[in-house]
């Protein structure tokens, strides 16, 4: 089915954040940053304020006093709040924002801002997990200890104990990051910017700006302790967004166009560069996981450890949950996981895609394929035999679970049964590997709110407060609305980003399609319900005093005849139905734990003289519940499949422990998957009916695909070259030097 934003996207008349610039006319601000942290610095701004254009320039000298916020995300704003001091905590921190009437006259003046560096140490930061050990204390975050049994060391039982690494990655979205605020005389600030929680992002704003309690309250909250009259003083208005992946997920960038606004007195769209992105905007830190694998001789796990690593900026509070997963994905009496963090001289680390997973599951995937090489039992064969039939954490049955079709499809898509037979080399030297993984994503449903509306024309809408980041989430709600009043999908309207809608779930860990959608479904079912009542008591009906009436494409159709919506409507003086839901419980409460799982298989050419490695073809088999729109989920899971090869091979920014700051900060220098990288990808979408968990019978699949994908590609490079890498991304380094070793150069 064709997304209900598709024509808007492809035509351009779809707006963007950044297109409101323009559209609105405001004035443009941009915000300087510190070249280095750790000092103080002094900012003078007296000659850029003469300059021509110029409107305003925020300075820790004359910037509006904030308040500290709750920051639910983790962001920076939880321990340090943006312009208040003249302490530079971290590289790359803003500390003027610069307001102009256009975003030329704005660099100018950026440009003439005089920045004096002060109290600066002499030492060098610390800027990787590394360092940090030799220089920082860890700090223990959490430990789980899971079904604990002794179970002794038997003879035969083999054992690996590893430690695999992941580097610092951003974002890089296609979309700088643009903020339109707006403050109001009454001290309403209005917000349009690309957000994944318009709710969260409210709360924040209204704690930093020191609005009153009733204003920093969840809205449903609010009205239950009597705030009645409750008029949110931030209003966000959710724009399209051009990538997003959890770095929307931050408020910082709002703050900085929110304090840029106060301060200029008249709306502002604050505009950030590709640079300011690096910093003003969350990452994904470094990782260090140590795996420890115990199995017996035929393949059965009796022993899983995981001491954990993750590395937090120098604000903030956000840890990368890495652990999460590993206790879920197989089944073994003895569990193990530690979470360790430790603080960088850097910017605050954040939500970017299948947090913890990404990283986490490449560590744990490694492990499995190494253990299955030392226990000569295929890959796939060692994960069946640790198949986890309940959830091994709480011991009950899994919602669905179809993991074993998901290895069995994506198998035979990579030809992996006659692997061993087929070819291994091609005839320029280049050798064949083969690699696999498992992927897995818990199903996170949030609570939700919509309201759906049947209208005299026979058309419905859909209102909820929701962010549509390009995953295609409106359209999966229309279509679920359309199914639940017998209408076809073009017969109903999402209007989504109004905040003064019901607030509906937000946009992250995968829930967005379920949260909403059962939102929407519950709601369009009550519509049905009334509608259909009403139709029955009708005297002039065909269906007066029918039980079994149903809507299809339009029609009402029952034993006593067939009639359109629209008449019946009609009769009923054309009086809209109308009716609201609000669906999503916590996990804890859920009758069935609930979880996507797939498997993704590999396959790469690698070139024993050149170090060159090839992704030739990824296969990806996801059950990820009932899929309301094939196309949709398929292009998610292969643009996550894309990034695991980024992840495997290219993505890497490097912090310099000289300035603290990160030395690739661009396109042309912090690499990504191209089009000429991306190998034949294919997706098979494993249908489940996971109705035990919600009637919509829908897992979340946004983040999956990149779950697991990685350590795919590790695995066949190692099924290649026979070196083991177990850092990422996989550079030529780390397969020429193990390979020169073993080459005798010859005499002379
Ligand atoms: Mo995503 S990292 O769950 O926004």
């Amino acid at each position: 089915m064709q997304r209900v934003d598709a024509v808007a996207k492809v035509t351009g008349t779809a707006l963007y954040a950044a297109d409101l610039v323009s559209a609105e006319g405001t004035d443009v601000a941009i915000a300087v940053t510190a070249a280095r942290g750790r000092c103080r610095i002094d900012v003078d701004a007296t000659a850029a304020m003469r300059l021509p254009g110029v409107r305003a320039i925020v300075t820790p000298r004359n910037a509006p006093r904030l308040h500290r916020a709750t920051a639910l995300g983790g962001s920076e704003l939880s321990t340090l709040l943006p312009l208040q001091d003249d302490l530079v905590v971290y590289a790359g921190q803003c500390v003027a924002l610069v307001v102009a009437e256009t975003l030329l006259r704005a660099q100018v003046a950026a440009a003439a801002v005089q920045l004096r560096y002060l109290e600066e140490g002499t030492d060098l930061a610390v800027v990787d997990l590394e360092q940090a050990e030799a220089r920082l204390p860890k700090t223990k975050r959490a430990e789980s200890v899971e079904r604990r049994e002794e179970i002794g060391r038997a003879t035969g039982d083999v054992v690996v104990d590893q430690v695999y690494g992941t580097a610092p990655a951003h974002h890089n979205a296609l979309e700088l990051g643009a903020v339109i605020a707006a403050w109001d005389e009454s001290g309403r600030l209005t917000i349009k910017a690309p957000i994944q929680w318009t709710e969260m992002a409210a709360l924040t704003l209204a704690q930093v700006f020191g609005m009153g309690i009733g204003d920093t309250l969840p809205g449903t909250l609010a009205r239950v302790m009597g705030f009645s009259s409750h008029q949110r003083r931030v209003q966000i208005v959710p724009t399209y967004a051009g990538g997003s992946f959890g770095r929307n997920n931050s408020e910082l960038f709002l703050v900085l166009a929110a304090l840029a606004a106060k301060a200029n007195r008249r709306p502002v769209a604050l505009q950030l560069s590709r640079r300011d992105t690096f910093t003003l905007m969350p990452y994904r830190g470094e990782t260090r996981s140590r795996i420890l694998l115990m199995a017996r001789a035929d393949g059965s796990l009796v022993d899983l450890q995981a001491k954990l690593d993750a590395t937090m900026g120098a604000a903030g509070s956000f840890v990368e949950p890495l652990g999460k997963g590993m206790a879920s994905l197989y089944d073994c009496p003895n569990v193990h996981i530690e979470h360790h963090v430790a603080r960088l001289d850097l910017n605050a680390t954040g939500w970017m895609r299948a947090p913890g997973l990404a990283p986490g599951m490449f560590a744990l995937e490694s492990a499995m394929d190494e253990l299955a090489v030392a226990l000569n039992i295929d890959p796939v064969e060692v994960r069946i035999r640790n198949y986890a039939d309940t959830d091994p954490q709480t011991g009950r049955k899994w919602s669905s679970k179809s993991l074993k079709d998901c290895y069995t499809a994506g198998a035979a898509a990579i030809g992996w049964g006659e692997r061993r037979a087929g070819v291994r080399e091609y005839p320029d030297g280049r050798r064949i590997g083969y690699g696999m993984a498992g992927a897995f994503h818990p199903n996170n449903q949030f609570p939700g709110s919509a309201r759906v509306t049947l209208l005299p024309d026979g058309s419905a809408e859909v209102d909820t407060a929701i962010a549509e980041i390009g995953q295609g989430s409106l359209t999966a709600i229309a279509a679920l609305a359309a199914e639940a009043l017998g209408l076809p999908t073009g017969a109903v309207s999402v209007r989504w980003n109004d905040p003064s809608h019901p607030p509906g779930a937000p946009t992250f860990g995968s829930g967005g399609t379920l949260s909403n959608g059962s939102a929407v479904t519950h709601a369009a079912r009550k519509v049905r319900r009334a509608f259909l009542e009403a139709v029955r008591v009708d005297r002039l009906s065909p269906h007066h005093g029918q039980r079994d009436i149903v809507i299809r494409d339009g029609l009402l159709v029952s034993a006593g005849g067939t009639e359109s919506v629209v008449d019946a409507i009609k009769r009923r003086a054309g009086r809209p139905i109308s009716c609201k839901a609000t669906r999503g419980r916590a996990a804890f409460f859920r009758r069935r734990p609930s979880a996507a799982f797939g498997a993704v298989f590999t396959r790469v050419a690698f070139d024993p003289v050149t170090g060159e490695v090839r992704v030739e073809k990824m296969v990806g088999a996801y059950a990820c519940g009932r899929v309301v729109n094939p196309p949709v989920l398929r292009g998610q899971l292969a643009g996550g499949m894309l990034w695991g090869l980024g992840q495997a091979l290219l993505e890497q920014t490097h912090p310099d422990p000289r300035s603290g700051n990160w030395i690739n900060r661009d396109l042309a220098e912090a690499l990504v998957p191209t089009h000429a990288d991306a190998p034949e990808i294919e997706v098979i979408l494993v249908e489940e009916d996971d109705s035990a968990n919600d009637p919509t019978g829908i897992k979340g699949g946004g983040e999956i695909g990149l779950v697991g994908a990685a350590a795919a590609i590790a695995n066949a490079i190692f099924d290649a070259s026979g070196v083991r890498v177990r850092n990422l991304p996989v550079r030529l380094d780390a397969l020429l030097t193990p390979l020169s070793d073993n080459i005798d150069i010859g005499g002379s």
